[in-house]
């Protein structure tokens, strides 16, 4: 019968069609050509009208299989046409793990760590503790408690930024000296407390709101000023320089009595003058004393047994002091250019 070779001829020229196409698009372009509602297919299936009701059902299952048949081709090459394209596309993306790759250069240690790293070394061979605490106190503890009763005028001096009309960031880790001395309970101690202090300053190359300090708090039976003097002394041949002295002034504190400004002889030029100690050959590092009487009363020891010497060390100033710094800022503006310069150990 004539529509039985126009069928096979068609499911001829369309695999042919299909075998031909080499790409995701021509396959497409094939299932439109003969699957599609006007497709090759479908227009044979209109021919069914014009046929006797006897033809009918054989025409109907010649054209179904043809359907078949060339969506089965369409789909093994559609599959195998992806197939083709993926290993195309890992063939390209292949990594050649023989590469070099790209080096990234280890992270340095900010010189304000460095010089932590070392004094908080030089504390713990002396039998330190190394007690950290929190930078949000209440005004009790930064204040009240180191005999800085409210209105005092020292308070002037340590303006802070205030959370609440009672929380603050602490001003100084002296905060640190009541927090020790509750948690020790009438126990000796002999702590540093290192960390972030906070001022409301106007920043420039010498100011900033804020900077690290270390707090240094020994309490026992029998502690005297001589017992500072020489921890401070071993402290300054440890960290500056082998002949390094040191030299008490009389200063004033709330919470020591007394009180001394701790000035260290010129590492640099060894006492002669120099730009470093302003042609005077000392340094001044440091405040101290002995812990005044009514600190220790706060927070549970009696003065009449127990005595205390405690210190207060700025950490940026002995950075910028070490390491020759001009600008405090440097220490937390986090320019690798400039942490990456102190890899190198510093000469004496
Ligand atoms: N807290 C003082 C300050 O910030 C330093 C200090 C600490 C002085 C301990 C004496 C004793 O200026």
């Amino acid at each position: 019968m004539e529509e039985e070779n126009n069928i096979s001829q068609l499911i001829e020229t369309a695999l042919l069609d299909i075998e031909k196409a080499n790409s995701l698009d021509d396959l497409n372009e094939c299932r439109n050509k003969y699957l599609s509602k006007k497709g090759s297919v479908s227009l044979l299936m209109l021919k069914m009208k014009e046929l006797k009701p006897e033809e009918k059902k054989e025409y109907g299952q010649l054209v179904n299989e043809a359907k078949n048949k060339i969506e089965s081709a369409i789909s093994i090459k559609i599959e195998e046409e992806k197939t083709k394209v993926l290993n195309e596309s890992l063939k390209k993306e292949t990594i050649d793990i023989t590469l070099p790759g790209n080096n990234h250069q280890p992270g340095l240690e900010n010189p304000f760590y460095k010089v932590l790293g070392e004094i908080e070394d030089i504390f713990i061979r002396m039998g330190y503790e190394v007690k950290e605490g929190p930078e949000v106190v209440t005004d009790e503890y930064n204040f009240g408690l180191v005999n800085i009763p409210k209105d005092h005028p020292a308070r002037d001096m340590q303006d802070s930024f205030y959370i609440s009309e009672d929380l603050l960031l602490r001003t100084q880790t002296s905060s640190m000296q009541p927090t020790i001395m509750r948690l020790a309970n009438g126990k000796p101690i002999k702590v540093i407390c290192p960390g972030k202090c906070y001022r409301r300053d106007d920043d420039d190359m010498t100011h900033s709101h804020q900077f690290g300090q270390i707090e240094g708090l020994v309490i026992d039976k029998n502690i005297n000023m001589g017992n500072l003097k020489g921890t401070l002394e071993l402290f300054a041949k440890s960290m500056f320089s082998k002949d390094s002295k040191v030299r008490f002034r009389c200063s004033y504190f709330p919470f020591t009595e007394p009180s001394v400004e701790v000035d260290i002889s010129c590492f640099k030029c060894h006492g002669k003058g120099c730009p470093t100690c302003k042609g005077s050959g000392w340094i001044e590092i440091l405040g101290a004393g002995m812990v005044h009487p009514n600190v220790l009363r706060m927070s549970g020891y009696d003065p009449e047994i127990y005595s205390g010497f405690a210190f207060g060390v700025g950490i940026d100033r002995v950075a910028m002091l070490r390491y020759g710094i001009d600008d405090i800022r440097r220490l937390y503006q986090n320019d690798v250019r400039f942490i990456g310069q102190f890899n190198k150990e510093v000469e004496e």
